[in-house]
Formats: structure tokens, sequence, C-alpha cells
């Protein structure tokens, strides 16, 4: 059957993406179109998204991933901008301006280590990362270097000290509009073979 839908949002993990204003503040803003290929990540920002206009001014970020126990932190920033006036799309969509999205979502800023944006606390894992490309056409597409990768000890592979065990990181995953955790594991994976180390540059 044929259909024609207006999102193709087919499941994607949540990102917090924290970045400064222009008067030193931070933003923080949720956004899932993203994807990682080794330690570069490709962002789609839609072009009026304040996140966008600073990430564009500072050339950094934090790209803090949620897990889904916090769920209710992400969805307290749904709906709102750090542009101040809103444009008129996201005013008709229900949007408004919040300067002090930490303190919204009751989320922790703490000081990061190579970008002057804020990590959030509650992230299980949270990655500075620097502006390297911009590709803009309908959205801006941007492509970030990742400087620094800071996790939770909760998530880390037992006996290993660069791997993340997947059994115990529970990305948020949203799915079109609607937040969702991942299963338990489906099946062995034969790509799994290859040690970790073999994909370092
Ligand atoms: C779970 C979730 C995922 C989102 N994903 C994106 C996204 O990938 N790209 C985007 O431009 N906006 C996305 N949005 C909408 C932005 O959060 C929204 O545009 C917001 O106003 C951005 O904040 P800012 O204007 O302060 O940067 C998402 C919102 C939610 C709640």
């Amino acid at each position: 059957m044929k259909i024609d839908p207006a999102i193709l949002y087919w499941g994607t993990p949540v990102v917090l993406i924290s970045t400064l204003n222009p008067d030193g503040s931070a933003n923080l803003a949720p956004m899932s179109s993203a994807f990682w290929l080794g330690h570069t990540a490709v962002l789609g920002l839609g072009t009026s998204s304040h996140t966008a206009g600073n990430l564009l001014r500072t050339r950094e970020c934090v790209l803090n991933l949620p897990s889904e126990h916090q769920v209710d932190a992400v969805d307290r920033l749904a709906l709102t901008t750090g542009a101040n006036p809103v444009n008129a799309w996201k005013r008709l969509a229900g949007y408004h301006h919040l300067s002090n999205k930490f303190g919204a979502a009751g989320l922790e800023p703490i000081t990061s280590s190579t970008v002057a944006a804020p990590r959030v606390a509650q992230c299980p894992v949270a990655m500075e990362a620097t502006l390297t490309a911009v590709h803009t056409t309908e959205f801006h597409l941007l492509t970030v270097q990742i400087q620094d990768v800071h996790v939770h000890e909760s998530i880390r592979l037992a006996g290993h000290a660069n791997r993340i065990d997947p059994n115990r990181w529970r990305p948020l995953i949203m799915s079109f509009q609607s937040f969702y955790g991942l299963s338990e594991q489906v099946h062995p994976s034969r790509l799994a073979s290859i040690d970790e180390e073999h994909y370092r540059r």
C-alpha cells in the first residue's frame, strides 16, 4: 500500500543538545535526527531552531544522551524554544519561549572539559563536540566531531576501559512523536565478532 506520511521518524535515540546563548547562558533542546559514524555525528536541525543558531555561532555543543529514565525531563522540554520571539509555525503548534531550560527540566548543568556549553549531569552519556561542516537545504545538516565522551560508570562493560555494555545502556527512543525504550537483545550478532578496537582510527 502506498502512503504519504508527513514525517519519517522511524525510531532514533533522543539527544539533549546543549549550546551557549549569546548572553553566555545555556540552552538545552531535545532532538533525535542524529546518526554516528566513527567519532563524527550528523545532526538534523530546523533552520529556525535556536540551537542551530547557537551552534553555527559558537561552533560547539554537547550531545547528551538521556536514558529511558530521563523521559520526564525530556518531555518537559518538548514544545519549548530558546528563541524569542517564537516563530509563527511554532506558536501555532503550541511552543513557548523558555530561557532556563535546565531548571524547567530539573536537570543539572556541569562544566564540560573541552567546550563552553555545559553537560547534563543526569544523562548517562555526554559527548562534547565541535562543528566541522554545515549543509543547509530545507534543514541544517550539521556535522560535528566528538572531542570527549563521558559516561556514567553504570553503563560501562565490566573489564573493559573503553566499552559500553549494551545490556545496561537503555537509550530513550523517539518513534514518530512517541517515546519508547529498547527491548531485550533479540538475536546474537555476527558483526559483534569484530573487536571494537578494530574500528579505532
Ligand atoms: C523528542 C524530540 C525530538 C526532536 N527532534 C528534533 C530534531 O531531530 N530536529 C529538530 O530540529 N527538532 C527536533 N525536535 C523539536 C525541537 O526540540 C524544537 O525545535 C525546539 O524548539 C528546539 O529548541 P531551541 O529552539 O531552543 O533550539 C524534537 C523535539 C522532541 C521533544
